[in-house]
């Protein structure tokens, strides 16, 4: 049975047995953020298991992909991948063990027909009544092994999260695979037993201190490794030895002019560079993108690895995007966003791969040189953090490399440097944050009516100057205005705050710039000086924004949607806004993507953005509840923090939608008032 009939096969007999077939979701899990990357296939079932929100069905099947960072290192070895397919059944409140035990062993042993005498069962040490069910079925008692936590109870899927005690079913290679220790039986480190499936009863809540609680319903969660029984299906001691990896080490042996099976040190790289180029296809795929931090900080220490183990095999040129594609061509039927974003995963490989080439070679030479001055066998944390921010070595590479070697590094040294960085980085930022606890108005709250005012009357709630209030300012004082309301933007989400005048009977203030003061965000803070008379705590005013200048704002920042719009639709959808400026006189977008733009992307993106603005489309605002405004597709900006309810600006042509975007700035009423949308430059800043 080939993997393709294996994963139809499968969803087939749950489908039989009253299951609703759910499509894999992404490696990013959505919306939550316990997890990096989608590591099991109840990840996307998480809310249900809890007793919130209703599943499209009480019994699922899937075939989810997934990626275990905890599991890189291992990679090269017989049994551990970071990227890999779980099929999986469960039941949300509905059956529980009797079935999930009996559906399990009919699949393996009716429809797969895997030898009886091959297969063991390890249940949780008290669970008498799983031990029951197998022995139901017939499985011989000296086939069932009980164990602890350890082995037997899995999860949460992130630090906190549903999770449950498991019975597994193994599968026996045979004894020519064990360490022949009295001791060896299912769950040995050693290569002999095979765990296939892991059935989880799902009972408890466990929150972040390891507290756990009854959930409000028994839920069964089962997951099964689609590259292991695909193995031993078809008669494989390794799942480098199926369909599913022979072509991609066939290719990479073809590439370097090695032969798979002759050298175990050079069989290992083989699989770790087949491994590696499959899951980086898949995480790019997904939207991951290549950073110093979170998932795109693992795609790198991948991409990095196999460059590396690649470059020891002998192959000097970029060779990892001719594997994705190979990958790509390979799966792309079940997972078509392999195909839908086969250029972004190809270009974004090949880009990462020059740029760390470029390093590698000089990083590895000094390398060598400090591995051979290294005292007592520990490379210092400081030569590492070198090696890290001169050469692009992922702190782990060189643990790996110095493993090797016999040596290992000095990773406190190592975390010691990276604080001291980010504490350089802090500090370069802090310079514009007032003193600590100086909090001058911090029960105020400042109305902003500015969406559709641009002049208002208002009362002077509070002044301050120098860090204290005051309750009268004369001509010629900087001083911050604090109104009860207020038509002024303040400086926001890139949009630069606005400038304007605050006349009082007695005087006149010219507002530089309305900024959230960091004390107290909720606030406006009409920046600027008095250039006329005095101006007084109370004072009823009329703020009059400069016009002119807010129309400039307002142009520059739908231009910025429709400019999000056009990259998203002209190099793809996984294109990331990573921050932005919004001015008067100009704006920037600053986003994530893997290389240059060509010039015939940027013509078509500038043409596209003015294509819109011809077209004089209306732009509209609304306000709806976070969630409303995230199902709907809104786009918001990565890790910024929403309240519950949002503004949403959309942009649509009458026959699609261009734009829609959460954001509370400024915008025109139409495209057309943009007038024309020029691009001056486009570069990169480098991470
Ligand atoms: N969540 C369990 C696992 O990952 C069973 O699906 O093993």
């Amino acid at each position: 049975m080939n993997s393709n009939q294996l994963r139809g096969e499968y969803i087939r007999f749950f489908e039989g047995k009253g299951h609703k077939a759910v499509l894999s979701s992404s490696l990013i899990p959505q919306g939550d953020p316990t997890l990096l990357l989608t590591n099991a296939g109840m990840v996307q079932f998480k809310p249900y298991f809890m007793g919130e929100g209703t599943p499209p069905s009480k019994r699922l099947v899937s075939c989810q992909k997934c990626f275990r960072t905890t599991d890189i290192e291992s990679v090269g070895n017989l049994r551990h991948l970071t990227f890999f397919e779980m099929l999986g059944n469960f039941s949300i409140g509905d059956y529980f063990k009797r079935e999930a035990i009996a559906y399990a062993w009919e699949f393996v042993t009716q429809r797969l027909r895997l030898p009886l005498e091959r297969l063991w069962i390890t249940i949780f040490l008290d669970d008498d009544e799983s031990f029951r069910y197998w022995r139901e079925l017939g499985v011989p008692e000296g086939r069932i092994v009980r164990y602890g936590e350890e082995n037997n109870f899995w999860g949460p899927a992130g630090d906190s999260g549903p999770c449950g005690p498991s019975t597994e079913i193994h599968y026996d290679l045979g004894e020519e695979f064990g360490c022949g220790k009295p001791t060896c039986a299912p769950g040995c480190d050693c290569d002999r037993f095979l765990e296939l499936w892991n059935i989880v009863f799902t009972q408890y809540y466990q929150d972040r201190d390891g507290n756990r609680s009854p959930l409000p319903q028994r839920n069964v969660d089962t997951g099964m490794g689609l590259e292991r029984v695909a193995a031993v299906l078809q008669g494989k001691s390794s799942f480098y030895d199926t369909d599913l990896f022979a072509p991609l080490i066939g290719r990479i042996c073809e590439l370097a002019s090695v032969r798979y099976g002759e050298d175990k040190g050079k069989d290992r790289a083989i699989r770790i560079v087949a491994e590696h180029s499959r899951a980086l296809a898949f995480l790019i795929a997904d939207g991951v993108f290549p950073s110093n931090e979170g998932r795109g900080y693992v795609l790198r220490r991948v991409l990095r690895r196999a460059a590396r183990l690649g470059r020891k095999l002998g192959l000097e040129q970029p060779f990892i995007s001719n594997l994705a594609e190979l990958t790509i061509e390979q799966m792309g039927d079940i997972y078509p966003e392999l195909i839908e974003n086969r250029v972004n995963i190809l270009r974004t490989i090949q880009f990462e791969e020059e740029r760390f080439n470029q390093t590698l070679d000089t990083g590895l030479v000094l390398l060598d040189e400090i591995m051979a001055k290294a005292k007592e066998g520990i490379i210092p944390g400081g030569e590492v953090f070198r090696l890290y921010d001169t050469y692009g070595f992922p702190v782990e590479l060189t643990a790996e490399i110095a493993a090797e070697n016999g040596l290992s590094i000095d990773l406190e040294g190592f975390e010691q440097e990276m604080a001291s960085q980010r504490k350089r980085a802090r500090a370069a930022r802090k310079k514009i944050t007032p003193e600590k606890g100086f909090v001058p108005v911090k029960e105020e709250k400042s109305e902003f009516v500015g969406y559709e005012n641009l002049r208002l009357k208002a009362q002077v709630a509070a002044l301050v100057r120098g860090g204290k209030t005051q309750q009268r300012v004369g001509k010629g004082q900087e001083v911050e205005v604090v109104l009860n309301k207020t038509p002024f933007y303040a400086e926001m989400g890139g949009q630069v705050g606005d400038s304007g005048e605050i006349k009082a009977h007695q005087g006149r203030v010219a507002v530089a710039k309305a900024i959230r003061p960091p004390y107290n965000p909720n606030l406006i803070s009409h920046q600027g000086q008095v250039v006329e008379g005095t101006i007084s705590v109370g004072d009823e005013i009329e703020a009059e924004v400069d016009a002119e200048r807010r129309l400039d704002i307002s142009r520059n920042h739908t231009a910025t949607h429709l400019l999000h719009a056009a990259l998203r639709r002209i190099l793809g959808s996984q294109v990331r806004q990573m921050g932005s400026l919004v001015a008067p006189e100009r704006l920037r977008f600053d986003f994530s993507h893997h290389s240059p733009l060509s010039h015939e992307e940027l013509v078509g993106i500038q043409r596209l953005i003015n294509e819109w603005v011809r077209q004089d489309l209306i732009v509209e605002a609304e306000e709806m509840p976070y969630e409303q405004a995230k199902a709907s597709g809104a786009l918001a900006l990565f890790g910024e923090k929403y309240g519950d309810r949002v503004r949403v600006v959309k942009i649509k042509s009458p026959d699609e939608a261009i734009s829609a975007e959460l954001c509370g700035g400024t915008h025109t009423g139409r495209t057309g008032e943009i007038g024309i949308c020029l691009l001056v430059s486009e570069g990169s800043i480098g991470t």
